[in-house]
């Protein structure tokens, strides 16, 4: 099965944000996005509203027809918020002081009680639940624990070594491979469990190929790239570039 692509359109807010005035819109952002094939859009509510604000969620609710994905932290403000929302999907995710973004996976092992609460209130709502992890066994088991449908593996470190290379170019020390191993497996078990499987963070055009070939993947979400293309060849032409890099594009 060829993966999907849920496109992160953060960054759109980002820009609108900048000036706090109403363009560019993020409705219509995700309008172009769907009809340049992308199978769902993924938002990030942060603590900070940096970028995405409350008005969005129900704005984009109204509008996005494919899937929408909502990435938030552990919270009780947060859960009520996709509570109230209810999005196809709400990916819980960390959230830091001071990040730039987010910086790695969940520690579901030490916060189970916590995700076990928040999935059974956002699986009550008819929310699918994605834990966003580092491609570590004992998070995958503890996410299955938690009662999650989904794990997303987190890909910055792979994304980090990997930066501005196309995959002939990756350096070939090991570590790349070694890391690369990590995320196959980490797939692999996730899905022995039961549990759908997704993967994000940092991944471009050139990078994404050698993740998009695992068969377990069945998900991606893509944002920072997708957005910085845009500038170049246009929103609908940055998305196109990328479902034929993830293989997802004869799909359409
Ligand atoms: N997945 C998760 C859980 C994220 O927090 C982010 C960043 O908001 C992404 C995917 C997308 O990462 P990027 O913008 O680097 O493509």
């Amino acid at each position: 099965m060829r993966p999907r692509l849920n496109v992160n359109i953060d960054h759109v807010a980002t820009v609108r944000e900048a000036r706090k005035t109403i363009e560019p819109s993020l409705e219509e952002a995700a309008r172009v996005c769907e009809a340049a094939g992308a199978h769902g859009i993924t938002i990030h509510i942060r603590g900070d509203r940096r970028h995405i604000q409350d008005r969005d969620l129900p704005s984009l609710k109204g509008v996005v027809s494919t899937y929408l994905n909502i990435e938030m932290a552990v919270t009780e403000e947060m859960i009520s918020v996709a509570e109230n929302v209810r999005p196809d999907a709400v990916s819980l995710v960390p959230e830091n002081f001071g990040e730039i973004t987010t910086e790695g996976g969940l520690d579901v092992c030490k916060h189970l009680e916590a995700i076990k609460g928040a999935s059974a209130r956002l699986r009550q709502a008819g929310i699918l639940v994605s834990v966003f992890i580092d491609p570590d066994e004992k998070q995958i088991h503890a996410a299955a624990e938690a009662g999650a449908d989904q794990i997303e593996i987190c890909t910055a470190r792979f994304a980090h070594m990997t930066v501005g290379k196309r995959q002939e170019e990756f350096t070939d020390d090991g570590v790349v491979s070694e890391e690369i191993e990590r995320i196959g497996s980490a797939a692999r078990l996730a899905d022995s469990l039961g549990l759908k499987v997704a993967a994000g963070h940092g991944l471009t055009t050139l990078n994404v190929g050698v993740l998009a070939e695992m068969q377990e993947i069945e998900e991606f979400n893509i944002g920072h790239h997708i957005i910085s293309r845009s500038i170049f060849v246009g929103l609908d032409g940055a998305v196109r570039e990328m479902l034929t890099a993830i293989g997802a594009s004869e799909a359409h």
